[in-house]
């Protein structure tokens, strides 16, 4: 079959790790007899030097007429790229969001794993990674802070700004169910993380995400206090399977879900909504610091890359074939900069690629 893919290479590091991950989806429909049609777009800093802003509508539908969605990275150095000077929602981050809201794509999926190859590279004692873990935080990703009404305005000589936080009870029982849906393939335990000792948006989050947990009587609900939630996952991250939480909760706790597994470099996530269409993008940032040296870790976007043969074209086979080579050339000591270790074989971007490419069954 043949596939239609966006890809948006974005800023820094995005169109090196990118390249690769085309090299092994193409190698992947090589052997298994499918072919991916790839349109590039413009996302982010470089769409800003292009168009002048950081998603343009005509790209928004490109990427809403494609099968599914392979993102790099988007943003740059705060210093020197020009691009925060901008107002806000016209900086390379601007992009990002818009295309979030604008597919629907209110579900983020980021598996936090501790890879058994890497655990040397995990800042946690042994004693509490013995074993490993993984689990996936599932994040909103189109309501709460991020979305509400927001100003900045003067009273009475004093600057004051402000944020919403709106829910509403759909926005909610739609992430709840998808929470509940991918524990139903996992461990099936759902963990709920909210503030519902102080915050409203959060009281109503408990019931609705409770109501929506009698569908499935088979997996087991509890909820944390995010403060606590935090505390737990450098605790004892082995407890957790999902965690289900708000847009502004998961920004935070999947950066420290990631940085506990030692490799963000090696972390995928999916956003998605309604439909299959979903866009797929490495856990970590653009890294404009390395950018163009052949220093990047592309397996996060790889590892995206099989995400998005399983979850959008339903090619669960691929997909395997994708990870397996990953875990493959890993055991075979090939290591990126940001994950070398003692005694391991040092290898660029672009080898990791052709390494990755070279071991798909
Ligand atoms: C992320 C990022 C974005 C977010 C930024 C770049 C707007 O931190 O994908 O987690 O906060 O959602
Ligand atoms: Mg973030």
């Amino acid at each position: 079959m043949n596939y239609k893919v966006a890809v948006i290479p974005g800023d820094g590091i995005g169109p090196e790790i990118i390249a690769e991950a085309r090299k092994v989806l193409d190698k992947t429909g090589e052997k298994y007899g499918h072919t991916f049609e790839y349109q590039e777009l413009l996302m982010g800093g470089c769409s800003i030097d292009a168009y002048g802003e950081p998603l343009t509508d005509e790209t928004l539908e490109k990427a809403r007429a494609s099968d599914s969605v392979l993102l790099g990275a988007v943003g740059g150095d705060v210093g020197k790229s020009g691009w925060y000077e901008l107002p806000p929602d016209k900086r390379p981050e601007a992009g990002l969001l818009k295309i979030r809201k604008g597919l629907g794509l209110y579900a983020n999926i980021r598996p936090a794993v501790l890879f058994d190859e890497l655990s040397g590279a995990c800042p946690l004692k042994e004693d509490i990674t013995n074993g490993g873990f993984d689990f996936v935080v599932m994040r909103e990703l189109t309501g709460g802070l991020y979305f509400g009404e927001r100003k900045t305005i003067e009273e009475n000589g004093v600057l004051k700004a402000i944020d919403t936080l709106t829910y509403d009870e759909n926005e909610i029982r739609r992430i709840a169910k998808w929470g509940f849906d991918v524990a139903m393939k996992r461990n099936k335990r759902v963990c709920s993380v909210d503030k519902a000792n102080v915050l409203d948006s959060s009281r109503l989050w408990r019931k609705v995400v409770k109501e929506v947990s009698e569908e499935y009587p088979e997996v087991e609900l509890t909820d944390m206090l995010v403060d606590n939630c935090a505390m737990q996952i450098v605790r004892d991250p082995k407890q957790f399977d999902v965690i289900l939480t708000e847009n502004m909760f998961g920004d935070i706790l999947s950066d420290e879900a990631s940085m506990v597994t030692g490799s963000i470099g090696m972390l995928s996530s999916a956003s998605l909504g309604s439909t299959k269409l979903g866009l797929y993008e490495p856990s970590h940032g653009s890294a404009p610091d390395i950018a163009g040296q052949d220093k990047a870790n592309p397996l996060a976007t790889i590892l995206s890359a099989a995400m998005m043969l399983r979850y959008s074209f339903d090619l669960g086979k691929e997909a395997d074939a994708i990870e397996d080579a990953v875990k493959q050339v890993l055991k075979e000591g090939y290591r990126t900069v940001d994950i070398m270790d003692n005694g391991k074989t040092l290898v660029g971007t672009k080898q990791m690629g052709d390494l990755v490419t070279a071991h798909i069954k």
